[in-house]
């Protein structure tokens, strides 16, 4: 077991690696050099430590993890470790530096500790060579992506030994991370397959005389790689990096690998950094930002075809019209077959990529799962090399090799017309380097819900949501609703017809109700649980005055998220991404939640001119006023719900969610994705024995001198300009509704008292066309509209 770690290197990945096990709730000592005259010999990792407070986006879960961080220096500290079980070293890429650094580490480490690095370049055997054989039996490489907290990929090498298990299981469950074993061979898995693919696009790109958004167009949303194109990509990781790795590569890498015919000079990312235009943290590199005549304002794009040859400039940025591009979704093979420079380009890029990626095994891996959840959760493509070429279809991606003079790598023949994947049955499969298939293991503690609909047709189910039996009595109810490609999951009827048959089934066959949805493909920041209730048809029902439905649907879904909390059965519900508005008052209803660590929550109703109308308020209140540690009185309670909602607070991680009450203290936090399901199954069927249906707890509320307090704040934050108007409007029947309206606070009042409130304010709020706009804007735009 692994209970504490040190991280040595208190750097860009260092500090965000100890942040990320603070996450996890160990304590983390971490240590960087003596700076030369400043005032404390910790400075460096101390003000490491205080900027991850202030990093955006943030490397901390909440408030509580940054005190499990103890700073220090290397000169004084280092007999400090003796305790630790991992010792992470992520200084300097300088094989001196890291090697030195690790004869005085081995000195101090207790027998049983693991010391890694995290090199990105560095081979494992020039590490480890020279030093003690029972240092290099203790020692592997971890590498992390950057951002830690975010990147789900973990690489490890040379950690096979029983000795490293700790640790893998530690990376794992507590750290959240995929854990992909690679080869000793340089770049590991995703840098290898990476820095070649960057290379193509840019090269490509430059011979094919395209735009920078055009290239990034093309390159991005169409082939499942980063929406910000490579481009994008390179301003964001930063456009100096790449010499250096690029060197590092060139150096290590064997003569006839394909990397070196795309490994040329590129000029432009010369001059580019001998103007500093570094990327993103600095002024800018192939985007940037500038004022417009007017004062604006806007993106720059630089002209690449005039930098190959001339000199450096910017023109504003244009969304490119690319026609092939809107077919790109539905058939790919039709924008990859185009004669088109667009056409020439995509099928340049990814045909050598794909053919790059099948020579290499299983020279930097034998798994080929392994290398696609390397790409997808180390360079957030949706779909690994060779899932792309199953989607494609092997024979076509061999057809079509030879017009790039591609010779057709062996692993592509053996494949012949067959695909890297199948199922059989519920098992899903993979082509083994030596031929044949054999089953992907899902480790204990994963389930997948894929793997379920492979062999099951749903027992309930419509197109917003479907319910699947996981066994043992537990049944799983999925919403899949889709906005324009989005899995927003908008709560609507269709959806919410499908819950109240789950519920009814749960009650006549079953023992428990999980609500929990799968979007694995999709970075955390871009998954849903649910986004809320549709405002769409809210907006079109408020255009033709239905406001007896729209008041119907509040009652209605009112009625169901009670019933689901008062059921005779525990539903424990299992987000990962957003739960706002109505997805967050799932929750709230729910016996239990079990959410995955990156859980953006919140009742965001504000936002759109509105107030919480499916119990939000009610239970919000009832959490906050039944918390032992809140002091008594009738406005303490108030307060806080009032300035968590009014101000559309959503939580930037399941921790913060806690630390809101959006979550309850019982509540369980899942940091590993894959591991979700497994968990809330578990806690539903931890919960089945001797369940007993909540009681409603009774509410007492300040009334009408209640409502005169908020109002007060609400003025005061009016005359400062931080709220406008119609702010005003809606803060005032959010304070009504909190305050309890005409009650007084000698008298109890109910959970559903304080419902009927909702429902009349909200319906209020609705009928003005300043919530319509709002909400409408949210709809054309995506945007809050300040009003
Ligand atoms: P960095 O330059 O931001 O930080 C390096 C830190 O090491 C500095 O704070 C420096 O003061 C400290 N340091 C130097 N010598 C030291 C010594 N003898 N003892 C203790 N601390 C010492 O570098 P960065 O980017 O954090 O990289 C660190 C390691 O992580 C490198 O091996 C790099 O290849 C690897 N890496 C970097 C990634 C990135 O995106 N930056 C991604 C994955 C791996």
């Amino acid at each position: 077991m692994v209970g504490s770690v040190a991280v040595i290197g208190a750097g860009v990945m260092g500090a965000s690696i100890a942040a990320h096990v603070a996450n996890a709730g160990v304590p983390v000592m971490l240590l960087d050099i003596v700076k030369p005259g400043a005032a404390s010999r910790n400075a460096v990792a101390a003000g490491a430590i205080e900027r991850l407070k202030k990093m955006d986006p943030a490397p901390l879960m909440g408030s509580r993890a940054v005190k499990l961080i103890t700073p220090g220096n290397i000169e004084d500290d280092l007999q400090h470790l003796a305790d630790c079980d991992w010792i992470i070293e992520a200084v300097v890429e300088r094989l001196d530096v890291k090697q030195d650094l690790y004869r005085k580490l081995n000195a101090v480490r207790k027998p049983s500790a693991v010391i890694s690095s995290n090199t990105s370049t560095i081979p494992l055997h020039e590490l480890t060579a020279g030093l003690p054989d029972d240092f290099a039996k203790s020692f592997c490489i971890t590498h992390f992506f950057n951002p830690p907290r975010y990147m789900r990929l973990l690489e490890i090498v040379g950690a096979e030994d029983q000795k490293f298990e700790a640790v893998k299981t530690f990376a794992d469950e507590k750290l959240g991370k995929t854990v992909v074993h690679c080869n000793d061979t340089p770049g590991f898995i995703a840098n290898r397959i990476g820095t070649y693919w960057i290379q193509c696009s840019l090269v490509l790109a430059q011979e094919l005389g395209l735009e920078v958004e055009e290239a990034d167009a093309v390159l991005g949303k169409p082939l499942g790689f980063p929406s910000t194109g490579i481009f994008g990509l390179m301003d964001l990781v930063g456009i100096d990096l790449a010499p250096h790795i690029n060197a590092s590569m060139g150096r290590l890498l064997a003569k006839d690998d394909a990397f070196h015919t795309m490994n040329r000079d590129s000029q432009v990312i010369e001059k580019l950094i001998a103007e500093g235009y570094t990327g993103n943290k600095g002024k800018g590199g192939f985007y940037r930002r500038s004022k417009s005549a007017d004062g604006k304002r806007e993106k720059l794009a630089l002209n690449l075809p005039q930098a190959v040859t001339g000199q450096l400039a910017w023109r504003p940025a244009v969304k490119p019209d690319i026609p092939l591009l809107k077919d790109a979704r539905k058939d790919l093979k039709k924008l990859l077959g185009s004669d088109s420079k667009y056409g020439k380009y995509a099928w340049g890029v990814l045909g050598r990529v794909l053919a790059y990626t099948a020579s290499l095994v299983p020279e930097i891996a034998s798994d080929i799962a392994d290398i696609d959840a390397a790409m997808r959760l180390g360079y957030t493509w949706k779909f690994g090399p060779f899932e792309l070429i199953d989607r494609l279809g092997a024979e076509w991606v061999v057809a079509h090799l030879s017009e790039l003079g591609i010779a057709v790598p062996p692993l592509l023949k053996l494949v012949g017309s067959g695909t890297f994947y199948q199922a059989k049955g519920a098992e899903l499969q993979q082509v083994s380097a030596e031929g044949g298939y054999k089953p992907i293991r899902r480790a204990p503690g994963i389930l997948v819900l894929d793997d379920i609909k492979r062999v099951q047709k749903p027992l309930l189910g419509n197109k917003g949501a479907s319910v699947w039996d996981l066994g043992d009595g537990v049944l799983c109810f999925e919403i899949h609703a889709q906005v324009r490609g989005s899995m927003l999951n908008m709560l609507d009827g269709d959806i919410l017809t499908v819950l109240e048959k789950a519920l009814a089934l749960t009650q006549q066959k079953y023992k428990a109700l999980v609500l929990y949805n799968d979007d694995l493909r999709e970075a955390p920041h871009k998954t849903n649980f649910s986004t809320g209730a549709n405002i769409g048809m809210a907006h079109m029902m408020a255009n033709i005055r239905l406001w007896g439905k729209i008041e119907n649907s509040i009652k209605e879904g009112q009625k169901l998220y009670l019933a689901m909390r008062y059921a005779s059965f525990p539903v424990v519900a299992a987000p990962a991404g957003r739960a706002l508005g109505g997805g967050c008052e799932m929750l709230l209803h729910c016996s239990a939640v079990q959410a995955y660590a990156e859980s953006y929550i919140g009742l965001v109703e504000a936002g759109v001119g509105l107030v919480p109308g499916w119990g939000g308020c009610a239970t919000m209140l009832t959490r906050w006023q039944h918390d032992k540690r809140m002091p008594k009185g009738p406005m303490p309670a108030v307060a806080k719900v009032f300035e968590i909602v009014s101000t559309a607070t959503v939580s930037r991680s399941a921790a913060e969610a806690k630390e809101l009450k959006f979550l309850s203290e019982g509540d369980g936090i899942t940091m590993n994705r894959d591991r979700l399901l497994a968990d809330a199954k578990a806690k539903a069927l931890a919960l089945v024995a001797n369940y007993q249906k909540p009681e409603p707890l009774p509410l007492r509320l300040p009334g009408p001198a209640g409502l005169v307090a908020l109002r007060m704040a609400v003025d005061g934050f009016h005359k400062r300009g931080i709220a406008l108007d119609h702010d005003v409007t809606v803060s005032t029947a959010l304070a009504e509704v909190l305050s309890g309206g005409a009650t007084d606070y000698l008298d109890e009042m109910s959970e559903t008292d304080v419902m009927a409130l909702e429902r009349t304010k909200f319906m209020a709020l609705i009928r003005t066309k300043e919530s319509q706009a709002r909400i409408k804007s949210i709809i054309d735009t995506g945007k809050p509209l300040r009003n």
